[in-house]
């Protein structure tokens, strides 16, 4: 039996962001929105069948309105459900006695090194059983989807041994089992080197490559393959060689690239065919320059920079050097603790110097390309999954004018209102 079909009508601006689902949008298509005034969708079993004015829809639909679920948007905005592409999601605990630290000075590296950051949180999230992990976990998803997220990205990297690193990938998996919002998972396995290997990181390094990465890959625990690439963590050579041993069992690599120091990671990204290099605070022009001939998506974490009271990655000169930019929160409980996408686009802005439009499809088709999704979600158009938020401001301007404010309305997955 077929559910009853969705009408959302009249959007004051309909925000449809298509013709980027082959291709992430570089340089001037990041300002092209196609926007519908007055625009309608129609959806029939979680998928998007017709987008035009309302207009067109009310005439090509006439017979069947009376049946319809309808959703009024006068007045409002509509978008394609917002894809977080780059998150921490699954973890136990929090840190804002390091917060506090690092508000009297002391540095996030330091912190690291003295055995806090990511190992504290490796530490909570070992001993978490994994309905801990779950119920801690749904928390966070929930709170992302009343700010308008309707597909992220979870990656693993707090376990940083064979079982917790599974125990981490599995607690994702059943989310997106258990949660409206869809689960995309990453393996980083290299997201730290654990205290017991201090004096042998490449000892580590080994055990990533030849008993974690084959588990998780034969599991289908993971797509993507992510290393913390950063002086004092992973060498480049190192986060090479992990990347390429994920690429042989079919894990597409990601990496976490130049972000306290500038280590050439944004070239590694090129060299290596990473889908996405996040972070990119400190990316050489030759890094950039190299991502954009090889169309690696920069996902930008502004938010991130913003905690850590660091300078924005320079995401206005990475869109006109032709990189493909997205954006995320990076939610994470040591360097950005926070599910507000909405709040990155801002930051986008006004740290990054991004236009408002260009913050919607690093938001949407853009970020679903860095977690390969470009064909499902990130856009309105026919045949996707009908993902959509409705915004309660009259044009899309102004979800950054109104800075700070969370302007979720609705949110609809799949075809179903869930907010
Ligand atoms: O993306 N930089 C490395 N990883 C995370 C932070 C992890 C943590 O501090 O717990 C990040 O910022
Ligand atoms: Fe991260």
């Amino acid at each position: 039996m077929n559910s009853k079909s969705l009408f959302i009508r009249n959007a004051n601006e309909l925000i449809t962001v298509k013709g980027h689902s082959e291709k992430p949008a570089t340089k001037e298509a990041m300002n092209d929105l196609h926007i519908i005034k007055g625009g309608s969708v129609w959806i029939e079993n979680g998928e998007i069948v017709a987008v035009g004015t309302d207009e067109e829809l009310v005439a090509k639909y006439e017979e069947r309105l009376e049946d319809a679920e309808v959703i009024d948007a006068t007045g409002q905005v509509v978008a394609p459900g917002f894809v977080d592409p780059h998150t921490h999601l699954v973890y136990a605990g929090s840190r804002e006695n390091e917060f506090n630290m690092r508000l009297q000075g002391k540095s996030y590296m330091e912190i690291m090194n003295a055995g806090g950051g990511i190992h504290a949180t490796t530490s909570a999230t070992r001993e978490a059983t994994p309905e801990q992990l779950f119920t801690e976990s749904k928390a966070r998803l929930d709170k992302f989807l009343l700010h308008g997220v309707t597909t992220i990205e979870a990656k693993s990297g707090y376990g940083l041994s064979l079982e917790h690193e599974m125990k981490q990938l599995e607690v994702a998996k059943q989310l997106n089992e258990a949660h409206c919002i869809d689960i995309v998972r990453t393996f980083m396995g290299a997201h730290a080197v654990p205290a017991s290997f201090k004096g042998d990181p490449e000892a580590f390094v080994d055990l990533v490559i030849e008993e974690m990465i084959p588990k998780v890959a034969e599991r289908k625990l993971a797509e993507f393959n992510d290393v913390f690439c950063e002086h004092g963590v992973f060498t480049p050579e190192q986060s090479k060689r992990i990347l390429e041993a994920g690429l042989k069992h079919g894990l597409l690599p990601k990496i976490h690239a130049d972000e306290i120091e500038p280590y050439r990671g944004a070239e590694l990204a090129a060299e290596v065919g990473a889908v996405s290099a996040d972070h990119l605070l400190k990316a050489s022009d030759e890094g950039m320059q190299k991502m954009a001939e090889h169309g690696v998506i920069g996902v930008l974490l502004p938010g991130t920079a913003f905690f850590l009271m660091a300078e924005s990655a320079n995401g206005r000169k990475m869109i006109d050097t032709g990189v493909p930019v997205a954006l995320s929160t990076d939610c994470n409980p040591g360097s950005s603790p926070s599910v507000s996408l909405p709040l990155i686009m801002n930051l986008g802005c006004l740290k990054m110097g991004m236009t408002p439009a260009e913050v919607i499809t690093a938001t949407t088709i853009n970020a679903a390309h860095a977690i390969n999704r470009a064909n499902e979600v990130g856009s309105i158009e026919v045949g996707k999954k009908a993902d959509l938020v409705v915004l309660n401001v009259p044009n899309y301007m102004q979800l950054q004018y109104h800075y700070g404010v969370n302007h979720t309305s609705k949110v609809i997955k799949g075809g179903k209102l869930v907010v």
